[in-house]
């Protein structure tokens, strides 16, 4: 039987300059879609590629004084780059200047000529020459254009104009009858509105500049680079071209990816072309959300943030980024990118509760059953409670991948770690392990770990390629029992599988000693602009005033050092534990460059009580100890000696 086939695309971007971590966004949300899809059985077909025709890539090149082509070329192998570094699995990858693409689109234009939809008149209008757009009057916002908020001007040209005016019904009845065709919902809203405040005939042939696919019967004429665009989607597949069986065979695509600034051209513009040339029309559009950088804006790279995705793939590795991507940010909606963010989860879910989930099960069945998996023995409620949650993993991803939303078929995956993690503490390992009469029991509970591993394993691979195979091979589970057939079933791994103990798959990040080394990778990241704004910038100046409910809300005591000591790993930690009045607590504080553990014992200082505890290398740090920056790298801890621990500092 043929397989069910499935055609996921992304946007294929401007090769303007080089990819950054927004268009990783869209491209790890496609391919872990296309995965999962693959993984299911069905025959994918992922498209991606550069969009590379237009007026603002002619100019960047003039500028670098090399041909458009010449300038296209080196971009677009940074994206190709980029896609290879971050295991983007893209069957396809077109460009806007291939051959047989320009070829295709030149039989579109002159097949939609020949029968009328495009016809031949004037343009005036307000034109925005980074968007490429014309603008009516009542388009403009505040006189400048409605999309990026950039100058227009005034432009007159001959030019060819497709009848999009024609299809606003045809439109709305789309909306209606298939109602998932624009995703999410809210999004939908807004076109609807666009379509009813008034469709014009859209202008797709250019005459002000030559770097684009020449109109062939009129070559004085380019195509605009909209329509030259979107019809990548099927040329791509081979129509218009000798051989269209691809076309024929996935075509229509089951979603189109896009971020949701460019919804309005694939659920407007892109199904009226089709309209009237007579195809069928893509099934879905999903207008994904923006990565925001801090500051709320879109693209640029603001203070505080390294976004470049090679610096981060180097860093972290590129499962982290991928996870990181695809886990914060519910898709369809904006979120904000920082390096905290990042960082915080490769901490808690990929090293603490993912990571040591695997290492704490190969230890244990190394250390009690010698590295080989026992077969499941005697068995306790616990266990069928695991199991069903195991068993049932499944379907919960499988649903939430339908509706596209992979932070919440990810969240249904970590919770069962989180469950797993739970199991060992309720199971106690190493108290049936000190027992010998216990083993049996024992071997269950190994065997239900490594088992829940396994399947784990499959349904993150989608996600997360390079670290599914890791685990497996740890677990020492071959591919029959790793295939997607194979999730949704208890007791697969083959009870005499021998355990390797691999390395640490995701090693935890000192976050103090990290954001401190990104800060000073970031000076290089920061545009010029924002750099000026800061100069001569007085640090007072800076600090906002505050009312004395502002000051209270800051429990201040005096607190005895009881010890302290130097935290392995982290050079400039130490670990402090106080008599704060009221008991123990432990802080941690990055004075170890100018302090001695010994230094402080014995001495009261100053305790930021109520301070939201964080956990630094692994240790809870509940508080924190005072201390005056005295300039010249120096820093003094404020002592408080002779004063009672617990006194309230106001
Ligand atoms: O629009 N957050 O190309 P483009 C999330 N060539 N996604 C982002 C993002 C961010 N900050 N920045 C970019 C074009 N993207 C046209 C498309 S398709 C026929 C032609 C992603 O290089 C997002 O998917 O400006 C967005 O739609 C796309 O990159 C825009 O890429």
């Amino acid at each position: 039987m043929e397989k069910k086939t499935f055609y996921i695309t992304t946007p294929i971007y401007y090769p303007s300059g080089q990819p950054h971590i927004g268009h990783s966004y869209c491209t790890v949300a496609s391919d872990a879609i296309a995965r999962y899809k693959r993984l299911q059985g069905y025959d994918v077909m992922f498209l991606t590629g550069t969009d590379e025709h237009g007026q603002k890539i002619e100019n960047n090149a003039k500028k670098e004084g090399v041909t458009p082509k010449e300038y296209v070329d080196k971009v677009v192998e940074g994206f190709r780059n980029l896609w290879k570094l971050l295991d983007i699995s893209n069957d396809r990858f077109i460009r806007t200047t291939d051959d047989y693409h320009e070829k295709a689109v030149q039989k579109i234009f002159r097949a939609l000529y020949e029968k009328g939809e495009i016809y031949k008149g004037k343009y005036e209008g307000w034109y925005c020459t980074p968007c490429e757009a014309f603008w009516t009057e009542t388009q403009l916002k505040d006189g400048k254009c409605p999309d990026c908020g950039r100058e227009v001007k005034w432009a007159e040209e001959e030019a060819y104009f497709f009848r999009l005016s024609n299809y606003a019904d045809r439109l709305l009845k789309l909306y209606e009858d298939q109602p998932d065709f624009i995703q999410p919902e809210s999004r939908k809203n807004e076109m609807i509105q666009f379509i009813k405040s008034g469709l014009n005939d859209l202008c797709v042939s250019r005459t002000s500049f030559s770097w684009g696919i020449p109109v062939d019967f009129d070559p004085k004429h380019v195509v605009y680079v909209w329509l030259d665009a979107l019809t990548n989607y099927i040329t791509a597949m081979g129509y218009g071209s000798d051989d269209d069986s691809d076309y024929r065979k996935y075509w229509p695509a089951d979603v189109h990816f896009v971020g949701k600034e460019i919804v309005r051209f694939h659920t407007i513009i892109w199904p009226a072309i089709l309209m009237a040339m007579d195809l069928p029309l893509p099934k879905q559009v999903y207008g994904h959300g923006w990565l925001l950088f801090g500051d709320g804006s879109k693209m640029s790279k603001s203070k505080g943030n390294v976004v470049d995705p090679v610096v981060l793939c180097d860093r972290y590795g590129v499962d982290a980024i991928r996870y990181f991507l695809l886990r914060e940010i519910p898709f369809g909606a904006d979120g904000n990118f920082t390096n905290e963010a990042l960082i915080s989860r490769i901490n808690s879910d990929l090293a603490n509760d993912l990571g040591n989930l695997v290492s704490r099960t190969t230890a244990m069945v190394g250390k009690y059953f010698g590295g080989v998996i026992p077969a499941e023995q005697e068995k306790a409620p616990v266990d069928d409670e695991l199991e069903r949650e195991v068993v049932s993993l499944r379907e919960k991803c499988d649903k939430a991948i339908d509706s596209y939303q992979f932070s919440n078929a990810l969240a249904e995956i970590w919770k069962v770690v989180a469950r797993t993690n739970k199991y060992i503490d309720e199971t106690a390992p190493w108290v049936l392990g000190k027992d010998e009469s216990q083993k049996a029991r024992l071997a269950s509970v190994m065997y239900h770990l490594c088992e829940t591993l396994r399947v784990i394993s499959i349904l993150i691979t989608p996600f997360v390629p390079n670290t599914a195979p890791k685990i497996q091979e740890q677990l020492g589970a071959g591919a029959a029992v790793l295939g997607y057939e194979n999730a949704a079933t208890w007791g697969l791994l083959p009870a005499d599988a021998v355990i390797t103990k691999g390395e640490t798959l995701f090693p935890r990040i000192d976050v103090d000693q990290e954001i401190e080394e990104l800060n000073q990778l970031i000076p290089s990241t920061v545009p010029a602009q924002e750099e000026k704004k800061d100069e001569g910038a007085q640090v007072p100046e800076g600090i906002a005033q505050i009312t004395i409910d502002d000051f209270m809300k800051v429990e201040l005591v005096v607190a005895k050092v009881l010890s302290c000591e130097h935290i392995k790993r982290a050079k400039k930690l130490l670990k402090f534990t106080l008599d704060d009045g009221a008991g123990e607590r432990t802080v941690v504080s990055g004075i170890a460059k100018w302090y001695q553990p010994e230094d402080l014992i014995g001495h009261s200082i100053v305790l930021v009580k109520n301070l939201k505890p964080v956990v630094l290398c692994g240790v809870e740090s509940q508080g924190m100890i005072l201390s005056a920056d005295c300039g010249e790298d120096t820093v003094r801890v404020l002592l408080m000696d002779g004063i009672p621990a617990g006194s309230r500092i106001h």
